[in-house]
């Protein structure tokens, strides 16, 4: 057997809540319970549960920007956690992008509508100083034609795309990077079911291709049509 590509232990989460009043006490409420999960490399994994189980809790946890106790592995690399005040080493930084990068709900909310395509898909590649103009121009390209864009899209603004496109530029922002593990949180929930089937495709082109990813749902369907393997998450603990 080989190492798994991401290896979640004893994974527990819980947030603090104020409640109301001048003697409010602090709640907090768990939402992950000792959670235990092995993803291998090359396999589309799905997690599927109700809303409000922790599944986005999870994803948060596996990208390193919330508080959690536990270990994260990815490769065989324990996860660093980000405390607030401390800010890592751009190289390190760097290497924590490269490990996992997450596609989110509605595509509509995580690009701002006036800029165009291919600076949204480059910005990535600024913020980590990767490559020449040249490279990043190249590499924008490449990645419009991966998630089944024509290159010509890149001028195009995103108030000018439909929905189904606008997620095709969300997993291309997050697949310009090359991380090893794609984790997509109900990112087909937000559109049309038609639109929804082809996004499924292009992330099975892309498993076929070698991508690792972690597909979050509460979509039965999907994650049975889509899936090598099946975790059930209910009320913080994980079944299979
Ligand atoms: N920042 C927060 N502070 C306090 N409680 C939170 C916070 N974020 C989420 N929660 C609570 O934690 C629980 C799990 O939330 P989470 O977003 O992980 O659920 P989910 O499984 O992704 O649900 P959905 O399918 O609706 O996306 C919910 O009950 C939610 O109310
Ligand atoms: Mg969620």
């Amino acid at each position: 057997m080989t190492e798994p590509l991401l290896s979640v232990r004893d994974l527990s989460c819980a947030y603090t809540s104020r409640s109301l009043g001048p003697f409010g006490k602090k709640e907090v409420k768990t939402v992950l319970n000792r959670v235990n999960l092995d993803i291998r490399a090359g396999e589309i994994f799905g997690l599927l549960g109700e809303s409000g189980c922790g599944k986005t809790t999870l994803a948060r946890c596996i990208l390193g920007i919330i508080e959690y106790e536990g270990e994260i592995f990815i490769d065989g690399v324990k996860r660093e956690k980000i405390g607030l005040t401390r800010q890592l080493a751009h190289t390190r930084q760097l290497a924590r992008a490269r490990q996992a990068q997450m596609v989110f709900q509605d595509p509509g909310a995580s690009l701002t509508p006036a800029k165009k395509t291919g600076g949204l898909l480059e910005e990535p590649l600024l913020v980590h100083r990767l490559g020449t103009k040249e490279e990043r121009l190249r590499q924008v390209d490449e990645t419009l034609i991966q998630v089944g864009l024509d290159p010509s899209y890149k001028k195009r603004r995103v108030n000018e795309l439909s929905g189904g496109q606008k997620q095709r530029v969300c997993i291309g922002r997050a697949l310009i990077l090359q991380p090893k593990l794609l984790i997509a949180d109900e990112a087909i929930s937000a559109l049309d079911v038609s639109v929804g089937a082809q996004i499924l495709n292009l992330f099975r082109e892309l498993n076929e291709k070698g991508q690792s990813i972690l597909f979050i749902s509460h979509n039965a369907g999907a994650i049975e049509y889509l899936c090598d393997r099946v975790a059930v998450i209910k009320a913080g603990r994980l079944l299979e």
